[in-house]
């Protein structure tokens, strides 16, 4: 049988420098891997009495709709919110292994022994965090929302069968964009201690997964001729705007508080509105700034 070109040539090419610093973040991954059991002070449990992020970072926060809550209705839409971002990592991040495996798998002779082994270790540490995310659920008592329409038949059934790049951006995007949020909005004291360790443990390692595929998506823009790059930036970028419009407001938030949704989550218009509202891009601006920048960079807004 014939070999496909596509499949015996390296789709994952990175200069000797960016090969040397992926080698760095495999030694630091071997450094301290991530054990569930010790990662968090499990036995102190969550205390929803706090708060589980800063409250102006409350998706409707500043709105006529939230002023009309009870404080105890607010603090439940807050930690609702949070189990929306948690489940959003979860769906993510358990459809990586096979992905990124897949790409192993598919290329078995090319690629550099450098990143075959950070797939490997980008692969363990995502069924780490996602048992970690689901054991946190659990124990807060806090619901799984259904999979991020669109997004997860993406990870799921697209992204296999396309070139590796098109994987490595959805997921840097896609977590790099829920990393910074969930990091701005609960390293503060008002939040509950076990939610901030449990985020700040999961940065430790994200912040090296970013790296990488910030590495790996450069590396392929700056090799890459401007004609085929042109509609992956204009499909990045249409991603990346629903991607984040989905990030400012879900919907589904709508099925789970215990009292009646303020907000009629069927209606566009009020959903554009809230949106768009004032905390909203002010949020928006100041969380993800770093990742517009980039994406800016690259052509891509
Ligand atoms: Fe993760
Ligand atoms: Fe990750």
């Amino acid at each position: 049988m014939q070999k496909s070109p596509e499949v015996t040539e390296n789709p994952i090419r990175l200069s000797e420098e960016d090969r040397a610093k992926v080698g760095v973040l495999i030694r630091a991954s071997h450094r301290s891997p991530m054990s569930l059991e010790d990662v968090l002070p499990w036995n102190d449990g969550i205390d929803k009495s706090k708060l589980p992020k800063r409250e102006d970072g409350g998706w409707i926060y500043g709105t006529e709709q939230w002023r009309g809550l009870t404080g105890d209705q607010q603090r439940e839409l807050l930690w609702k919110e949070l189990a929306r971002d948690i489940s959003m990592f979860i769906w993510l991040e358990q459809t990586l292994p096979p992905l990124y495996v897949g790409y192993v798998n598919k290329y078995p002779f090319s690629l550099h022994p450098e990143v075959y082994e950070y797939l490997m270790i980008f692969s363990r540490e995502e069924i780490t965090h996602t048992l970690m995310f689901r054991r946190y659920m659990k124990m807060a008592g806090l619901p799984l929302f259904s999979p991020p329409k669109g997004f997860y038949a993406q990870f799921t059934q697209q992204l296999p069968t396309l070139h590796p790049v098109f994987g490595i951006l959805s997921t840097l995007m896609i977590e790099w964009g829920t990393e910074l949020s969930v990091m701005y909005l609960t390293q503060r004291d008002e939040v509950d201690p076990l939610t901030r360790k449990m985020i700040h443990a999961h940065h430790m390692e994200e912040a090296r997964h970013i790296a990488f595929g910030k590495r790996v998506i450069e590396s392929f823009f700056a090799s890459t001729p401007a004609e085929a790059l042109a509609p992956i930036r204009d499909q990045f970028a249409q991603i990346y705007r629903s991607y984040k419009d989905e990030f400012t407001f879900n919907r589904d938030i709508g099925l789970h508080t215990s009292f009646p949704f303020p907000i009629d989550v069927a209606d566009d218009a009020a959903v554009a509105q809230v949106r768009t509202s004032e905390n909203n891009r002010r949020l928006n601006s100041e969380r993800l700034g770093e990742l517009d920048r980039w994406l800016a960079q690259l052509g891509i807004q």
